[in-house]
């Protein structure tokens, strides 16, 4: 059965990422073979929090293939500044629009939403947690700039704690064979255990390493980061870990020559401007490559779709999960729902160990 909604790119099978990457390679052949391809659909953009890329990406996307699109792009001006609760809205907004997608600062947010909708729901960034559209906008740059998405050096870069980006990318990549992972960032910012955990659970491997120069000569692909001020709790600790990895053209001497550097922007300071006319730079390409990726995407999840809210599972009691940053901290509504992993619970909403 396909997909209903796109919470986390681990729902789709290999073959079904395999069919979307397939349609974005048609789609960014001929995207004016497209044009009619949602006409008479409405797209909802619920973003809780800021974006540029994300949005225009999917609003482009959807008129792109015919559709039209409503949405805002802050809360301030609609009914959760009075107080509505996610579970309210969503459900208003699946009765308007044929799919819906959503960005919220809160870790979780997109599942939440998705339990309570009528339409599809694409997460387009919940907190810190994932981002699987970004996701299949950087394995489609792989794909058509690398020609493969196996047997690759991937270097990650810069917040590896705290990127989305980075968390939704290595969980994919590590589905794929014969991958390996450098990871660049200083011991604060280091890759989250769990993560660790599921590159070791495909049987793959990872090296850690403080220094971007040492690193590159090693890479077929360098994903950079940049440090994600708004999930630091205080401005102090954000000040220690800027400016501390920072890619210029004299650092690329010692990379291979097929090297690519993505990056799933904006950019602030970790990738010096000179480095733009250098080739091995795709990142510009990328946010283009997305657009298509994201066409394809809906296509994907439109097909055949008929509206109606999934039965939602029980809550497990009166379990918690400690995460300050879980969204069933201020949707307090939403049943408890863990899976078991060992001795542990992690929650279904965030993936976090209780
Ligand atoms: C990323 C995000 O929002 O997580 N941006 C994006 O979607 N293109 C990366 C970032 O904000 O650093």
């Amino acid at each position: 059965m396909k997909t209903r909604h796109l919470i986390d790119l681990d729902s789709l099978s290999l073959s079904e990422i395999g069919d979307i990457l397939h349609m974005a390679e048609a789609i960014a052949k001929k995207p004016s073979y497209y044009s009619d391809s949602c006409h008479g659909m409405l797209m909802a953009t619920a973003f809780y929090e800021p974006s540029t890329r994300t949005q225009m990406s999917f609003q482009a996307a959807m008129l792109r293939l015919g559709g039209k699109v409503i949405g805002f792009d802050s809360p301030d001006g609609t009914s959760v500044s009075k107080g509505e609760s996610l579970k309210d809205t969503v459900r208003v907004l699946s009765g308007y629009a044929d799919i819906i997608t959503i960005r919220h600062p809160l870790e979780g947010a997109a599942k939440a939403a998705s339990m309570y909708s009528a339409a599809p729901v694409i997460n387009a960034g919940d907190g810190g947690h994932l981002h699987p559209t970004q996701t299949l906008t950087d394995i489609f740059t792989l794909l058509r700039e690398k020609g493969t998405l196996e047997n690759l050096t991937i270097g990650l870069c810069g917040d590896l704690k705290h990127g989305r980006t980075v968390h939704s990318l290595i969980k994919a990549i590590s589905r794929y064979k014969g991958n390996r992972f450098v990871l660049i960032s200083t011991p604060e910012l280091a890759l989250p255990a769990y993560l660790k955990a599921v590159i070791t659970e495909n049987g793959l491997e990872y090296e850690e390493k403080d220094s971007l120069a040492d690193a590159l000569s090693m890479i077929d692909v360098l994903y950079m980061t940049r440090i994600q001020r708004e999930r630091f709790a205080g401005h102090e600790d954000y000040e220690k870990q800027k400016g501390i990895f920072i890619l210029d053209t004299e650092k690329l001497y010692n990379a291979k020559y097929g090297l690519k550097i993505l990056h799933p922007l904006p950019r602030v300071d970790e990738i010096e401007d000179e480095v733009d006319d250098d080739p091995r730079a795709v990142y510009f390409i990328q946010a283009e490559y997305g657009m298509y990726a994201r066409m394809a995407l809906i296509l994907h999840m439109l097909d055949g779709e008929t509206k109606h809210i999934d039965p939602r599972p029980e809550g497990d009691g009166e379990r918690v999960c400690s995460n300050p940053k879980c969204v069933t901290g201020a949707e307090t509504y939403l049943p408890k729902l863990f899976r078991r992993k060992g001795g542990k619970f992690i929650c279904e909403y965030c993936d976090k160990m209780k």
